[in-house]
């Protein structure tokens, strides 16, 4: 299916403008093997500084952990919902996990340390390129994406220690350590309902009495309209 004209944008700008968006209903069609992979290639192809592991990616397709991981994505002090942040509720969730200064043995970077060069801003840059570059070859296989920050990092990974790690013989799960990292970035991924606006809260049939009586006031969510100043000299 291509959703777009073909006209004098690049396919780049057209998928951009898809990426820009968060779906934030989904249809139950599963995202094929294949597109998952490609979106992980591409995530952990983009550059790094000094190309070092600043952070490591979890996958969640399971539907009951994608559901808690879900529920978990509200601010500080709010209760459980899966209300606050559908794009959550997506058929693949990729977490970004910013790792605890894991350099590599020759790596350089201890060499280069400044008052401004910090290993949490540098693994936010590496985060931050990596999903986007990610969304944009979610978008590019025709899928929609759903970005989240808002979410209760510490409760998340301690659901997935005990709730994955715990039960895994896998010792090499990221997750098995909580001292591993912490959870920074997430993206929702999937194919977004047909005929309804991205922005469309997705209530299905139920109605979340925990998260606030007039939730359904919540039924478009509606965001600035960014203008990123530019100069060129
Ligand atoms: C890094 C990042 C984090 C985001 N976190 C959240 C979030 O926690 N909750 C939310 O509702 N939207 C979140 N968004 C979605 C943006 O708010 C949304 O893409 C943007 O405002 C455009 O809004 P639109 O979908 O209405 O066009 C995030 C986007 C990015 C890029």
């Amino acid at each position: 299916m291509n959703r777009f004209k073909e006209n004098s944008t690049t396919k780049l700008l057209q998928y951009a403008s898809v990426v820009e968006h968060c779906q934030r209903n989904w249809q139950d069609t599963p995202v094929s093997q294949k597109h998952i992979d490609s979106i992980v290639k591409v995530a952990t192809t983009m550059p790094t500084k000094q190309n070092n592991e600043y952070y490591s990616i979890l996958v969640v397709t399971d539907p009951k952990h994608r559901h808690n991981i879900n529920l978990l994505c509200v601010n500080d002090g709010d209760a459980p919902t899966i209300y606050a942040n559908t794009q959550m509720s997506a058929p693949v969730l990729i977490l970004f996990f910013e790792t605890k200064g894991r350099f590599r043995p020759d790596g350089h970077d201890r060499l280069e340390i400044t008052e401004v060069d910090n290993y949490s801003y540098n693994a936010g840059f590496a985060i931050g390129m990596s999903a986007g570059a990610a969304a944009i070859e979610a978008a590019a296989n025709g899928l929609h994406t759903g970005f989240c920050k808002c979410f209760l990092s510490k409760e998340i990974k301690e659901y997935l220690h005990e709730n994955i790690a715990m039960k895994s013989d896998n010792p090499k799960l990221h997750i098995a350590n909580k001292d591993n990292g912490t959870v920074e970035l997430i993206i929702g991924v999937g194919y977004g309902l047909k005929d309804i606006p991205h922005n469309k809260v997705y209530y299905g049939n139920t109605y979340d009495p925990v998260w606030n009586p007039n939730s359904r006031k919540w039924d478009l969510r509606q965001t600035y309209r960014k203008k990123i100043h530019v100069d060129q000299i």
